[in-house]
This record gives C-alpha cells, structure tokens and sequence, in this order.
C-alpha cells in the first residue's frame, strides 16, 4: 500500500516537474509565440477569405477548384494543391521547361499583366500555343484574379528533354 501510495507521489511529482520545466522552456523561447500562434488559429476565416479561387481545367476536361494566396504563382498552387497534371512545372519555375503552359480566356489574359522576354522564349517552344498562352510559374496571384479559370493543354513539350535528345 505504501509502495503504491508512493509511486502515485512521485508521478505527481514528475508531473509537476515536466509543467514546470515546460513552462520555462516556452518563456524562454519566446511563449508569446504560443499565444500568436493560437491568435492566428483564431483568424483562420479571415485568412481563407484573402485567398484567390482558381479553376484548372484539366487535359480530360475535368474541372478542379482550388484555392491560394495572394502572391503564389500558379505553378504554387498546382503543387500546394498536389494537382495531377503530368509534368506540369519540371523546371520548378525556373523557367528552363514551358510544361507549365497554361491557356486562359481573352478577358483573365488581359489581366495576368506583361510577359517578359524570357517567358515568351519559353512559350515559343510549347506544344498547342495560342494567343493566349501563359506559363503558369510567372503568373501570381492577385485578388484581381479571383475565380480565373486556366485549361491545362492536351500535351507539354519540356524543352530541356528534347535538348538532351531524351525524348
Ligand atoms: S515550370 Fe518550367 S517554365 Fe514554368
């Protein structure tokens, strides 16, 4: 009977030392961390209602929404989301592949702002390009984009394969 009542003791004991140890260690790192953290929690609505709803038009025609923030690429978004648009984004946005080629309606194109000259360089090597082609990496988001769609074309062409002679 002592024996248990003395492994309940010291169980306490250990508890009360873990608390306390916890504790210190969250002040010392900075526990208004914690705090912030838990006030962001709380604003999760409002952090949902600043992102951009975009949709993808898929190569079987499939529509899919999703949404991202304020500043990602679309090539952010196609990853973020771990959309399955074969070999979408090989150069990861470097600019160096064109398979994230994404095709747009006139008015959402007249929206997604200039294209440099080394995007349209890129775009020159695409499979299917129209007027208004864009790739995908060099388009962030803004609210002004709020529920663009983009078809993803029927076939990509990465340049850096066809330069290596592997495809
Ligand atoms: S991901 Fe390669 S050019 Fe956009």
């Amino acid at each position: 009977m002592a024996l248990v009542a003395a492994s309940r003791r010291l169980a306490q004991v250990s508890l009360r030392e873990y608390s306390r140890r916890t504790a210190a260690a969250a002040a010392a790192s900075g526990a208004w961390l914690t705090g912030r953290r838990s006030f962001t929690a709380g604003m999760q609505p409002l952090r949902s209602d600043n992102k951009v709803t975009v949709h993808f038009i898929n190569r079987d025609g499939q529509k899919i929404t999703v949404k991202g923030s304020p500043g990602d690429s679309l090539l952010d978004v196609v990853i973020n989301e771990d959309l399955d648009f074969d070999g979408f984004g090989a150069c990861e946005g470097t600019l160096a592949c064109s398979t994230c080629h994404l095709i747009f309606d006139e008015d959402v194109y007249k929206k997604l702002g200039e294209v440099t000259d080394e995007e349209m360089d890129m775009l020159d090597l695409a499979y299917g390009l129209t007027e208004t082609s864009r790739l995908g990496c060099q388009i962030c988001l803004t609210k002004s984009l709020e529920g663009i769609v983009a078809r993803v074309p029927e076939s990509v062409a990465d340049i850096r394969q066809s330069q290596d002679g592997s495809s």
